[in-house]
Parts: structure tokens; sequence; C-alpha cells
């Protein structure tokens, strides 16, 4: 199927690697023009070096820290000097904020909130003009089911992942007009760098000896009982900013395997 947003621009925050990353290598094989972004220039570049050599597309890469202001703005900058424009944003840079209330602290929950909610806001207000100006534009935020299914042992991410979810339904209503569609996506256990880094925490919360015995008690709560692959939480995204995906604006997307059991 051919999505028609061959030359469009995107830019993908937090890209170095996991579902950024496959999201960046699935834009750049569609004919996308990419922009990634990560705090660590070695990692970046390799990113950059290796999106390139897989896909034979265009892809550049910038340092930046989407907790920073200045970094977002320098970011989007970049994305308009050598793409041109901006007409897809992949807000997707991001942590997971694990423990119960216990272990939630001020400075946790701020950094979370910097990253996740101002880190996607400011990257928005700036796109969005230019999306406005060419009435054409594309964003997809990438969330976690927890902000739809509390759950106490993701409390810090569950506080921003419903505000996330507020966000994208409010700004798909504003933005409708001007043809830009809002979109959100809420993954489950995805097997990326990020799991890896949670499994001891999980490994506590849940009682058992090993990490594998974590991953299958978890895996085990999805219908498909398994975790997902960054591919496949990608081939979503990707669709969500692809011309195929005209009338969808305002919808937040489990993709979980099946994890979520209310009806939303
Ligand atoms: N994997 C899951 O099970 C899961 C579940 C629910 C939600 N999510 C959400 O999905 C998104 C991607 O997760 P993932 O699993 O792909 O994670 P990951 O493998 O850890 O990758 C995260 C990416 O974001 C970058 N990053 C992190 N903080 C950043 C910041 N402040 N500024 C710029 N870049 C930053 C990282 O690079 P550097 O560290 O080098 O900056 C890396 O490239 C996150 O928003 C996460 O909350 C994931």
């Amino acid at each position: 199927m051919d999505l028609g947003i061959k030359g469009r621009a995107a830019i993908v925050t937090g890209a170095s690697r996991g579902i950024g990353r496959e999201t960046a290598r699935q834009f750049l094989e569609e004919g996308v023009r990419v922009m990634i972004c990560g705090r660590n220039a070695e990692t970046i570049e390799k990113s950059r070096a290796e999106l390139a050599a897989q896909t034979g597309g265009e892809v550049h890469g910038v340092v930046a820290d989407m907790t920073q202001e200045a970094d977002i703005a320098r970011l989007v900058q970049s994305a308009q000097q050598t793409l041109g424009t901006v007409d897809i944003l992949i807000n997707n840079a991001g942590q997971m904020y694990s423990g119960r209330f216990a272990a939630l602290t001020d400075a946790g929950l701020k950094e979370q909130f910097e990253t996740k909610i101002l880190g996607f806001l400011r990257a928005i207000r700036l796109v969005y003009p230019i999306m406005k100006a060419k009435k054409w534009g594309r964003i997809v935020n990438i969330i976690g089911g927890a902000g739809k299914e509390p759950d106490p042992y993701m409390f810090g991410s569950g506080i921003t992942n419903s505000g996330l979810l507020n966000i994208t339904k409010s700004l798909s209503t504003e933005f409708g007009e001007d043809n830009v569609l809002v979109n959100a996506v809420c993954p489950g256990w995805v097997a990326t760098n990020l799991w890896q880094r949670n499994a001891q925490g999980l490994q506590q919360e849940l009682g058992v000896k090993s990490e594998e015995e974590a991953r299958r008690l978890a895996a085990r709560k999805n219908s498909l009982n398994r975790f997902g692959k960054p591919e496949e939480l990608a081939n979503a995204i990707v669709f969500l900013c692809s011309e195929r995906s005209s009338y969808i604006t305002g919808v937040s997307l489990n993709l979980d395997g099946g994890r979520l059991k209310g009806l939303w």
C-alpha cells in the first residue's frame, strides 16, 4: 500500500534506539525525510549513519534533550533548515517512571513532567504554525497504557500519561480545521532497552526471582501473551501519519497485544 507521504519531512524525537528508531526507519522506507534526536552525540550519529545505510533515505541527526526548551527550539530550527519544513512530529523521547506511591519523589515527577508533558507540548508549539500554514500536519504522541488504566506500580508514568491523553484529544479538536491531525499511541510492554532498565523493578514488584519469570508474568496479562516488538509499534505510528489516515484524529490507539481490558 502506498502511504502517500513520500517527500514529507518528519521529526522523530528519541530515535537513537527502540520505538523511535524503528519509526524513523519505516518513514525512510516510505521516502519520508527524517530528523532524529537524542541526548548522546555518539549514539545519535551511529543511529543516523546506520539508518541511512539501511534505507538509502535522507536522515539527519541533532543532539537535543527534550527536557530543555532551547534544545527543542534548536531541533525544530535544524529540521526547518535541512528539510525545508516539518510535516510530521513524533513525540517519542521519554522514560518510564515506575514504582509505587512510596517511591515517588518530587524530583522524579518533575523530570517526568519536563520530558513527557512540557517536552511534548513545547515541540508541538513550534511545529503547529508550520503545519497550520500548509493545512497539512500529523502529530503522534507516544504515551503508555498507565494513562488509561491506573496501575500502582506505574504511578508516576500514569500521572503524565493521563495528561497527554487529554492534551492529544484537546489539540485534535483545536487543530482539526487546519487539517493537522493529532493522535496518540499507548504501548504496553515493548521489548526495548526501556524494558531492560526496568526489569529489576518489575521483578521486585511481581515478587519473582528472575527477569525471565517477570517477563513471562507481565506478558501473560496480554491477550497475545507476549511483548510487542518496536516494528509493530512503528507500523501503526507511520500509518497514523500517512495520507491513508486522513480522517483519523483524536484517537489513542492501544498497541499492547490486548493488555488493556477496558472499552477505550
Ligand atoms: N518500551 C515500553 O515498554 C514502553 C511502554 C510504554 C510507553 N513507552 C514509551 O515509548 C517511548 C519510547 O520508549 P522505548 O521503549 O523505545 O525507550 P528506549 O529504548 O529507552 O528509547 C528511548 C529513546 O529516547 C531517547 N531519550 C530519552 N530521554 C530523552 C530526552 N530527554 N531527550 C531526548 N531524547 C531522549 C533515548 O536516547 P538517549 O537516552 O541517548 O537520549 C532513546 O533514543 C517512551 O516515551 C516511553 O515512555 C514505552
